[in-house]
Formats: structure tokens, sequence, C-alpha cells
């Protein structure tokens, strides 16, 4: 697909590149984006209400066996066309990556995250002590209940090392991530619905900054009247587009 010349306009030049990714970099891995519909045993649950403490202090065996179903589902896919695209950019030029995704498809395309501002479905963490457990093995079926396993450390239930809806993002991570953006000459924005903040804000402080912000994404989302241009392109077709383009 051809890449719209004033997006290469603003790339060419560009010498350090930042970059937020959102669930729809994964969409074409098979991953389901948040806002599409559970399928399965999921099918009448809705992500977002899962994904609150309000949900683990209910039930927590129910939360961990569905942050469980989705370990499994993230290692059998694959990182996409986009996430090896981004990699590959990542080799040449000075690329940072923040995104909200708690997947591993961009470090298993070969990139390094700057931040993960969502964690990552791969650190879960002592509820009690706070120290770092193991990634416990998915269960072959998908089930529907599963206790939490419990810190080796101090006995502790053990909680997935995501941040949930109304729990605060990392520090560490988000002062990565604002500061790579402050110091871009280009923000791209990539498959993300813009709805869920403080991340959905980054678009609109980069731009404060003077750093124009390209968004990727086949829909209109809340962040497009913010942004200098729009590609209604997916992932992993727009991105080895602009990357072979820019070699
Ligand atoms: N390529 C690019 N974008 C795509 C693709 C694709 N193949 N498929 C879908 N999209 C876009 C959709 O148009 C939508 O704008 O990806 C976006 C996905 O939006 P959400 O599901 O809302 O995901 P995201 O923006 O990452 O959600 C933010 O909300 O639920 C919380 O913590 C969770 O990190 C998540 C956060």
């Amino acid at each position: 697909m051809a890449v719209p010349t004033a997006i290469l306009d603003l790339a060419r030049p560009a010498r350090r590149i930042a970059v937020l990714t959102g669930a729809g970099m994964s969409a074409e891995s098979g991953v389901p984006t948040f806002r599409d519909a559970q399928t399965g045993l999921w099918e009448n649950f809705d992500a977002a209400s899962l994904a609150t403490p309000e949900a683990w202090n209910e039930d927590a065996a129910l939360v961990w066996a569905w942050y469980q179903w989705r370990v499994g589902l993230v290692r059998r896919v694959q990182p996409n066309a986009g996430h090896l695209a981004l990699s590959e950019w990542g080799r040449n030029a000075d690329l940072q990556i923040t995104t909200q995704n708690v997947d591993d498809l961009h470090e298993r395309a070969g990139s390094t995250v700057l931040a993960h501002l969502h964690g990552s479905l791969f650190s879960p963490r002592c509820t009690d002590c706070g120290l770092d457990a193991e990634v416990a093995e998915p269960p072959e079926q998908p089930i529907a209940r599963l206790d939490p396993p419990t810190c080796q450390n101090c006995s502790g239930i053990v909680r997935p090392g995501v941040v949930w809806f109304g729990e605060m993002l990392p520090e560490q991570p988000w002062e990565a991530a604002t500061a790579s953006l402050r110091e871009a000459d280009l923000l791209l924005v990539v498959g993300t619905s813009g709805v869920v903040y403080p991340a959905a804000g980054l678009p609109s402080l980069a731009r404060r900054h003077g750093v124009p912000v390209v968004e990727i994404n086949p829909d209109d989302t809340d962040l497009s009247d913010q942004v200098d241009e729009v590609w209604r392109t997916t992932a992993a077709v727009g991105l080895p587009d602009l990357v072979s383009e820019l070699q």
C-alpha cells in the first residue's frame, strides 16, 4: 500500500522516533483487542470488568483463570509483520517503543520495549510483599476458575503484573515514555482507541512539545482529530510498507 507522502515527509528526516502501540498492534497476530467481543469460555465476560481490583477482590480465581488463558493465547501466537517492521526500523534508527499491550510480541519480534505502561502478562507479583513471581504454566484446556499461586517468600497471593482500571500506572515506565516523546522528532501511534487515560494523553503531550503525530489505525479514534496525519491501514500492512520506503 502506498505510504501517504505527508507521512513520508515527516518520517524521512526524523532521527528519533517514538512509537505508542495499543491492542490493534497485536490484532493481526490473533490477540483480540479490548473492544472486540470475547470468544469461547469468556464470551459472556466483559474484558473491562475483569481487569479491575474489584473483580479480583470479589473472585480472584475467575480473574486469574482469565489472565492465564491470555498467557496461553499469547504464547500460541506470533509477532506479525508490523512488529517485525518496527524491530527492523529500530536496528537502523533511534526508535523507542511505548506500549499499552501486556503481551510480549514486540520483544519476540526483536525490539526492546522502553515502557510497558500497563504492565505485562509475564510479570506476576505477590500482592503482599511485591516480590516477582514465576510465570505459572497455563492450563492446556480453558478453565473458568483457577486459584492464583502463593508467593514463595511470604505465602501471599500472586496477582497478574498488569495495571487494572483505577490503578496508578507504574512511575518508571511513565517517566520513560513521557521523556521519549518530548525528545522525539516524530510520534507514531499504532492501534489504540485513545480512550484509556493517562496513556491516551501522550499524543497531545507530544504535540505540545512540537512533535508531529501520525496515527496508523484502520478506524477513526478519539485521537484522530488531535494528530497531524492519519493513515487508515492496519499495523501489519502499513508498517512494513513504511519501513521499506525508509530504507
Ligand atoms: N492494526 C491497527 N489498529 C487496529 C487493528 C489493526 N490490525 N485492528 C484494530 N485496530 C484498532 C482499533 O480500530 C482500535 O482503535 O486498535 C484499537 C484497539 O483499541 P482498544 O481495544 O481500545 O485497545 P487499546 O487502545 O490498546 O486499549 C487501551 O485499555 O482495556 C485497557 O489496559 C487495556 O491497554 C488497554 C487499554
